[in-house]
C-alpha cells in the first residue's frame, strides 16, 4: 500500500469491490432504458428555461450556434466518458475512472467536485420546476406568498417551499427504488419530449422570417463596475467586457452548456447496467444525439417566433406562444415542463447519491454511508443526508449564478475523464475496453481544449466561487480522507474485510 496521494485503485478491484453483497446494487438497466434516461436528465431548466436568457441577454437568434458549441464540445466528452464507463463499470463516474489511472488525490478532487455540479444542478433544477409550478398556479388564478416563492425577486426573506418540497419527495422516491423511479422515468420522459416537440412543430408555423435579423447581435459593451461578472477570457485577453457579437456566442454556449448536463450521469449507473461493455457507449451517445437535435431545432423556432429582445426570462417556450396569441400551447407547454423537469431533478439526486456511495465505499467519506438498504437494496443513507441538505439548498438559492457554477465544475470533470483516457491507455494498456475513443490522444486533447475554452467563457466571479469550493475539499482530504482510504497504510485488513465480508 502506498502512502503517495496518487495511490491509485486497480481496475479490477474497482469491478471486485462491488460484487460483495452489501455494497451491491442490483443490475436491471438497458441501453434502451440508459438513453430514456439520458434524454429524461439532459432536456430540461436548459432548454426551458435558460434559453430565453441566453438569448435576449447574450446572442439573439445565434443562441441556436451557442448550442451547437456546446453540444460538440460535450460529444467530444462523450467520447471519452464512453471509453470510461465501459472499461471501468462501476458506480461513481468520473470519480471511479480517475481513481484508476490518475490517482487518489485528484480521483478525490473530481468526486468533490461532481458532488457540487450535482448537487447544485439539482437545486437549479428544482427552482426551474417550481417556477413553472408558480406560472400554473397563477393561470387558475393562485399566487402564493412571496415568502414562500424563492429567492427571485425577493427582498427580505424568500424560501422556495415548491422547489424543497420537490426534492424531499424525490428523496423518498430513491429511496424506495431504482426500479420505481426507472418507471416512472420513462413516462415522464415521454411527456417531456412530446412536449418539445410540440413547441418545434407548432411554432414552426408562426416563425417571421424578420425575428431573426440580425441573426448575430452587434457586440454591445457591458455595463461598467460588472467586471467580476464578465468572462475571465475576456478580462485575461483585455478585451472591453461586451454581450452579443461572436465573443457572446461562446459566453451563450458557456451557460446553455447546462442544458447538457447530464449525460454523464448515465455513465454513474453503470454498476447498475446489465451490459455496461456494449450498452453505455450506445446510452451516452444516443441520448446527446438526440437532445442536440432537440436544442437547435427549439432555439431556432422560439426566437424566429418573437424576436429575442423580447423574449421571457422564466418561461420562454410558452410565453413566446402566449405572445403569438396561442394560450392553448403556452399551458400545455407549461406542464408539460413541470413534469418534464422532475426526472431531470430526480436523476441529478440520483448521480449525486451514486458518486457519494462510491467515494465511502473506498473510505474517502464515512464508510457508513456505503451500506445499502437490505430491503430496496438502495445506498438509502447518503440519498436521505444530501436529499435534505439540498432541499434547503434549493429553497435558498438563485438560479442563474448556481447553473454557472455547476458548468465549470461539469467542464473541469470532463478535462479530468478526457486526461485519463491518455494516461491509463498508456498504464493499462492491457485493459479490456468495449468501447474505445477514436484518435486518441488527439480527440481527448482537443476535448481538453473545447472544455477549458468554455470553462474561460464563464464569469470570474464563477472561478472564484469554484476555487473556494475546491479549496475546501483539498483541505477535508488532507485532514480526512487521505488516512481513512482503503489504499492508506495500515487499512489493508480493513479493506480486505470490506471486499470479502460485504
Ligand atoms: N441538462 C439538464 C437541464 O437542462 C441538467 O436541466
Amino acid at each position: 500500500m502506498s502512502n503517495s496521494v496518487f495511490r491509485t485503485k486497480q481496475v479490477e478491484q474497482s469491478i471486485e469491490g462491488t460484487e460483495a453483497s452489501e455494497h451491491k446494487l442490483s443490475k436491471t438497466l438497458s441501453a434502451t432504458d440508459l438513453t430514456v434516461f439520458g434524454v429524461g436528465v439532459i432536456i430540461g431548466t436548459g432548454i426551458f428555461v435558460l434559453t430565453g436568457q441566453v438569448a435576449k441577454e447574450n446572442a439573439g437568434p445565434s443562441v441556436a450556434i451557442a448550442f451547437v458549441v456546446a453540444g460538440v464540445v460535450c460529444a467530444l466528452a462523450a467520447l471519452c466518458y464512453a471509453e470510461f464507463a465501459s472499461t471501468v463499470p462501476v458506480a461513481g463516474s468520473a470519480y471511479t475512472f480517475s481513481y484508476t489511472s490518475l490517482g487518489e488525490l485528484p480521483a478525490w478532487i473530481i468526486g468533490w467536485d461532481l458532488v457540487l455540479e450535482f448537487a447544485l444542478g439539482t437545486a437549479v433544477v428544482a427552482v426551474g420546476w417550481s417556477g413553472y409550478i408558480r406560472s400554473l398556479l397563477d393561470n387558475a388564478g393562485w399566487t402564493l406568498p412571496s415568502v414562500i416563492s424563492g429567492r427571485e425577486g425577493a427582498d427580505g426573506f424568500g424560501f422556495d417551499l415548491l422547489a424543497a418540497l420537490l426534492v424531499l419527495v424525490l428523496t423518498v422516491v430513491l429511496v424506495i427504488g431504482m426500479k420505481l423511479s426507472a418507471r416512472i422515468t420513462t413516462v415522464v420522459v415521454a411527456v417531456k419530449v412530446g412536449v418539445v416537440l410540440l413547441v418545434i412543430v407548432a411554432g414552426a408555423f408562426f416563425i417571421k422570417a424578420e425575428n431573426y435579423k440580425p441573426f448575430v447581435p452587434e457586440s454591445v459593451p457591458q455595463e461598467a463596475g460588472d467586471g467580476l461578472h464578465a468572462p475571465l477570457i475576456q478580462l485575461i485577453a483585455g478585451f472591453a467586457p461586451a454581450n452579443f457579437g461572436v465573443l457572446g456566442i461562446f459566453t451563450a454556449a458557456s451557460v446553455v452548456f447546462f442544458a447538457f448536463i447530464g449525460f454523464d450521469v448515465v455513465a454513474t449507473a453503470a454498476e447498475e447496467t446489465r451490459n455496461p461493455q456494449r450498452d453505455m457507449p450506445r446510452g451516452i451517445m444516443g441520448s446527446l444525439l438526440i437532445c442536440t437535435t432537440l436544442y437547435v431545432l427549439v432555439s431556432l423556432v422560439v426566437t424566429g417566433m418573437q424576436h429575442y429582445t423580447r423574449l421571457s426570462v422564466d418561461a420562454p417556450l410558452a410565453d413566446a406562444f402566449k405572445a403569438t396569441g396561442h394560450p392553448f400551447y403556452a399551458g400545455v407547454i407549461s406542464f408539460g415542463a413541470a413534469v418534464g423537469l422532475t426526472t431531470v431533478c430526480m436523476i441529478l439526486l440520483l448521480g449525486q447519491t451514486r458518486v457519494f456511495f462510491a467515494m465511502s465505499r473506498d473510505g474517502l467519506l464515512p464508510r457508513f454511508f456505503s451500506h445499502v438498504h437490505p430491503r430496496f437494496k438502495t445506498p438509502y443513507r447518503p440519498t436521505i443526508l444530501l436529499g435534505v441538505v439540498i432541499a434547503i439548498v434549493a429553497g435558498f438559492t438563485r438560479l442563474s449564478a448556481l447553473a454557472e457554477l455547476v458548468n465549470i465544475g461539469t467542464l473541469f470533470a470532463f478535462v479530468v475523464v478526457a486526461l485519463s483516457v491518455i494516461i491509463l491507455r498508456r498504464t493499462r494498456p492491457d485493459l479490456h475496453r468495449a468501447f474505445r475513443t477514436p484518435l486518441v490522444p488527439a480527440l481527448p486533447i482537443v476535448s481538453v481544449l473545447a472544455s477549458l475554452w468554455l470553462m474561460l467563457n464563464l464569469p470570474a466571479e464563477t472561478w472564484i466561487r469554484f476555487a473556494v469550493w475546491m479549496a475546501i475539499g483539498v483541505v477535508v482530504y488532507f485532514a480526512y480522507s487521505r488516512r481513512r482510504s482503503l489504499l492508506a497504510p495500515g487499512r489493508e485488513a480493513e479493506a480486505r474485510a470490506a471486499r470479502q465480508l460485504d
